[in-house]
């Protein structure tokens, strides 16, 4: 009899873990930083709203672009270990590295299902698709050619015009060393902050369809343009806070809301960023786009997929068809610091900042971070990473050229 009991209680107490882990939903992501996290964690609160029993496991690993998150995700998809859904980048991150291995389920079916196939651009579609069938939903598109100041400082040092040429930008930085100021703040702890700044340096040499013609083959990388871009960011050195190797995107991003440093290039989390720590936009700090690219939309998204294996799919399931909805996107969006990836959002929700970039994002030419994952394999964006971090270091053009056209030689671009 006391067997019995016994045995009776611990196939209740099974019952009762598997029901209760069958609840659970783990959303990986790398958001744990000002306006990131935020941005998530009101997510989260919607979600729940919805799904008072859903228990949301917030796996996120901190680290700005995913440096530590992609590692540990990888090591999670390849061990049969995936979370329910993950933060991945729109375009080759996204296919290259989870969907041609053949470890994401398709979602298109459910995509029409739930009413949203076409409610987001077409060419977003395209990038978050393989071989004609969608592998991820795109919860926003951030800007990444956005140089972002300090008002305060601007006006201090008798700047009226916000500049749009790299004479200018120097000038303005001239005067801002002068007075005492980091002209240019930069936090490249994590080495990617360095490629970002260089890729909008290419955008800026390059031009829009250049730039996106290194990706496509049209343009070779073996082309004067990119040893132009290495000479700009040579001469950017002198104007770097001296601890940049140490600091972070966020380190770097207080420079500038601290009042020590009058600009920072950066993608527009930096806005939700500003944002968390109290500063206004447009009355706080000011932004333009990077030099020469006022033509252009760096174009960055966030997007969640469904993991082949996810324990909880159901729950991933309800997931992804909330952040699909124009309430999650704009309830996300504005915090976040990017512009919702649907199309039919409620304008009025987002700042002056985010209408800015909503109405670049409408009308200039769009063209995908190497950085943020969109433009290139995961290969190439390490090596051109770790050339970058040792030509600031070493200033060396020729090796860093020879080291780039290795990297792009491997991936089958063109350079010649
Ligand atoms: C980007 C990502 C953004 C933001 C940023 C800094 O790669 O797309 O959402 O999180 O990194 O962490």
């Amino acid at each position: 009899m006391k067997k019995l009991t016994l045995g009776l209680i611990t196939i209740l107490l099974v019952i009762s873990s598997v029901f209760a882990a069958s609840n659970d939903l783990e959303i990986f992501s790398w958001w744990t930083g000002g306006g990131e996290e935020e941005g998530l964690l009101a997510l989260f609160a919607k979600f729940n709203q919805y799904y008072p029993n859903i228990n949301i496991i917030n796996a996120a690993v901190a680290g700005g672009a995913g440096t530590n998150a992609k590692a540990v995700l990888k090591t999670r998809m390849l061990g049969g270990n995936p979370p329910d859904s993950f933060q991945v980048h729109a375009g080759m991150e996204l296919t290259d590295t989870y969907v041609i291995p053949g470890l994401m389920e398709p979602l298109t079916n459910y995509l029409r299902e739930w009413g949203v196939y076409d409610k987001f651009p077409k060419d977003v579609m395209e990038i978050v698709s393989y071989q004609g069938e969608v592998y991820s939903i795109p919860v926003n598109v951030h800007r990444g050619n956005v140089v972002f100041y300090n008002k305060k400082i601007f006006r201090e040092l008798g700047l009226t015009k916000e500049p749009t040429t790299w004479a200018e930008f120097f000038a303005a930085m001239k005067k801002a060393q002068e007075a005492g100021y980091i002209p240019l703040a930069l936090g490249d702890k994590n080495k990617w902050t360095l490629t970002h700044l260089f890729e909008n340096i290419m955008l800026s040499v390059f031009g829009p369809e250049g730039y996106k013609g290194l990706f496509n083959g049209k343009t070779s990388f073996d082309s004067p343009e990119l040893e132009m871009s290495l000479v700009l960011l040579e001469r950017l050195i002198p104007y770097f806070n001296r601890d940049h190797s140490a600091l972070t995107w966020q380190d770097a991003g207080r420079l500038v809301f601290e009042g020590k440093a009058l600009f920072n290039v950066m993608g527009d989390w930096e806005e939700g960023y500003f944002k968390t720590l109290g500063w206004k936009p447009g009355v706080d700090f000011g932004w333009f786009a990077v030099p020469g690219t006022d033509n252009a939309f760096m174009f960055i998204s966030d997007t969640f997929g469904l993991p082949k294996g996810a324990p909880h799919r159901d729950n991933a399931l309800k997931w992804l068809k909330f952040i699909a909805t124009k309430e999650a996107q704009d309830i996300f969006n504005p915090i976040k610091g990017s512009i919702p990836a649907r199309i039919d959002a409620d304008k009025s929700r987002y700042d002056v900042y985010l209408t800015w970039s909503m109405n670049d994002f409408a009308t200039v030419a769009v063209v995908p971070s190497i950085i943020h994952g969109s433009a290139a394999p995961e290969g190439f964006v390490t090596t051109l990473n770790d050339a970058l971090n040792r030509f600031i270091v070493k200033k060396n053009i020729s090796n860093t050229l020879r080291d780039i056209m290795w990297a792009a030689e491997d991936q089958g671009y063109l350079t010649e």
